[in-house]
């Protein structure tokens, strides 16, 4: 067999493919088989209760057909509010599944190329051991950025506009317009805008020295100047 050139090549072949399934398969599901796969619900932070709570402030009728209203008992309240942003994250990822944003986007930050510097930190394979990487969404191109740390990097009004039209506010965007997010106008996103933006503010929510959190002033709520002088 070793007489011929081919004879090389194939045994060559079958050693590599058995190298690479031994060390992308096997190693790998023996080095993460007693770590716990983390539900919806544990996948809740701070951050992304503050980003889930700001739907409710800016969107407020809007987020009240979807979700409807918080119980007052402080108790119920606080489980209400975990449990519709848990609703909301299995829809937002279920949306960004079939509507194929991962056709554009990746979530995984490569620790070559210094994309560091561009996406935030890198990657690390415990952040995929959840129920909203089942499928895992690494994604396979980037005609956009990104999206692994995209959480807290822009305001709920931003991406509001942004799936309504991107073009407003990025010059020759390719990215497509997702009307049917919204009830008509981009400050009327329905159930299924408010759920992709609570995803896309999930994104590296979970990291504990996160980015843009950390740096993150919210924008106030300000009512805009057209109507303050219409009222005037
Ligand atoms: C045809 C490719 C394409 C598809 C499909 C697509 N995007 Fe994009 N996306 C882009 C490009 C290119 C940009 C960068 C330009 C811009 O901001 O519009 C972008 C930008 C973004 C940004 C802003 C990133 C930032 O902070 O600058 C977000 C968030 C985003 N996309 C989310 C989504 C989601 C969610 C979906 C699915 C509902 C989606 N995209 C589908 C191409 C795409």
């Amino acid at each position: 067999m070793f007489e011929s050139k081919s004879g090389i090549v194939f045994v060559a072949g079958i050693g590599f493919f058995a190298l690479a399934f031994v060390s992308n398969a096997f190693v790998p599901a023996l080095m993460y088989k007693n770590i716990p796969e983390k539900k919806v619900e544990e996948l809740i932070t701070p951050n992304l209760r503050y980003q889930f709570e700001d739907l409710a402030r800016r969107f407020p009728e809007s987020f009240e057909k979807a979700y409807g209203t918080p119980p007052e008992a402080p108790e119920e309240n606080e489980k209400w509010w975990n449990e519709q942003c848990a609703t909301a994250l299995r829809r937002g990822h279920k949306i960004y599944v079939g509507e194929g944003c991962w056709h554009c986007h990746s979530q995984f930050v490569r620790p070559v190329s210094n994309e560091e510097q561009r996406f935030g930190p890198v990657s690390r394979s415990w952040e995929y051991q959840n129920e909203l990487q089942r499928p895992v969404l690494f994604g396979t191109r980037r005609v956009g950025p990104d999206l692994s740390r995209e959480g807290g990097r822009r305001s709920n009004d931003w991406h509001a506009v942004h799936f309504y039209h991107p073009l407003d506010l990025s010059e020759g965007s390719p990215m497509p317009d997702y009307p049917w997010f919204f009830d008509g106008s981009p400050d009327k996103p329905n159930e299924r805008g408010l759920a992709i933006m609570t995803y896309v503010q999930w994104l590296g929510s979970w990291l504990e020295s996160y980015p843009y959190y950390e740096s993150y002033v919210p924008s106030p709520l300000v009512k805009p100047e057209a109507e303050e002088e219409a009222g005037q």
